[in-house]
């Protein structure tokens, strides 16, 4: 009766998914200390984490997935581990591509690209150039992203229409803003996953996030695998989604 009752709490209703998942994968430094390993095995694990959880949304039919991997704020860490972290980037996109194409991925980056190592930015560009006809599930990976840096990015294009004639002051609405951001190609968030207890954005989508439940875990990151993923949908789908509105 119990491991029915288990069972059933942890089912997903398959007409009810979320249509773009986001996850602040918090918490890998913290599994790595807690088994006496340096943070890097942490970050190395968080990978492997995600790799699983990208194919688990695409066999489950979750359109999109979008992964918090460095903000703009992570600069800040050990030179080391973020030197470790650029090329575990790196690696893993030379490693994957091939696997991401058969498996139908369309890889594509958020952030701001530019301040990265230039042969990061080169398998950057390749794998989302590579990728871009893929439809099985569009795997948005956010370096280097920071949403005030984006918002910042965003007003100044559009202050540069206005100021080319291109697009008047009076037509600016929440659109405009959308299609300004790097996240133009995707619709807004329906849920998103923060590991680790952890209770704050930490400055990841807030344009994008506004009507978007929220789900935290106190699992690891390296721990979060696909029936941790379950039990986030099935709390999404007991959500009542007003938008703001009375029903
Ligand atoms: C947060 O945990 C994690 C990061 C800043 C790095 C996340 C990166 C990965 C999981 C690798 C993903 C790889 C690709 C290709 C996208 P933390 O270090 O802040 O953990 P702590 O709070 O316990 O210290």
């Amino acid at each position: 009766m119990t491991a029915q009752l288990i069972t059933k709490s942890t089912q997903v209703n398959q007409a009810k998914l979320p249509n773009h998942v986001a996850v602040i994968m918090d918490g890998n430094g913290r599994w790595a200390k807690q088994r006496g390993l340096p943070r890097i095995e942490g970050h190395r694990r968080g990978a492997n984490a995600l790799k699983e959880i990208l194919r688990y949304c695409k066999d489950l039919g979750i359109k999109t997935l979008t992964a918090y991997a460095f903000s703009t704020e992570n600069w800040g860490r050990p030179t080391g581990e973020v030197s470790f972290l650029m090329s575990l980037f790196e690696r893993l996109l030379q490693k994957e591509l091939k696997e991401m194409e058969a498996e139908e991925v369309c890889i594509n980056f958020i952030g701001d690209l530019t301040p990265l190592p230039p042969s990061l930015q080169q398998e950057m560009h390749h794998s989302m150039e590579r990728t871009k006809h893929n439809q099985g599930v569009f795997f948005n990976v956010a370096i280097n992203y920071g949403s005030r840096h984006e918002m910042i990015h965003a007003c100044k294009a559009i202050a540069q229409k206005v100021q080319q004639g291109e697009l008047s002051t009076d037509s600016i609405n929440d659109q405009t803003i959308s299609q300004h951001l790097y996240t133009s190609a995707s619709p807004d968030p329906d849920l998103l996953i923060r590991t680790s207890g952890e209770m704050r954005l930490s400055n990841f989508m807030l344009w994008q996030l506004a009507y978007t439940e929220i789900y935290v875990t106190e699992t690891l990151w390296p721990d979060f695998d696909n029936d941790q993923l379950d039990r986030a949908i099935v709390a999404f789908q007991q959500r009542d989604r007003r938008f703001g509105k009375v029903k």
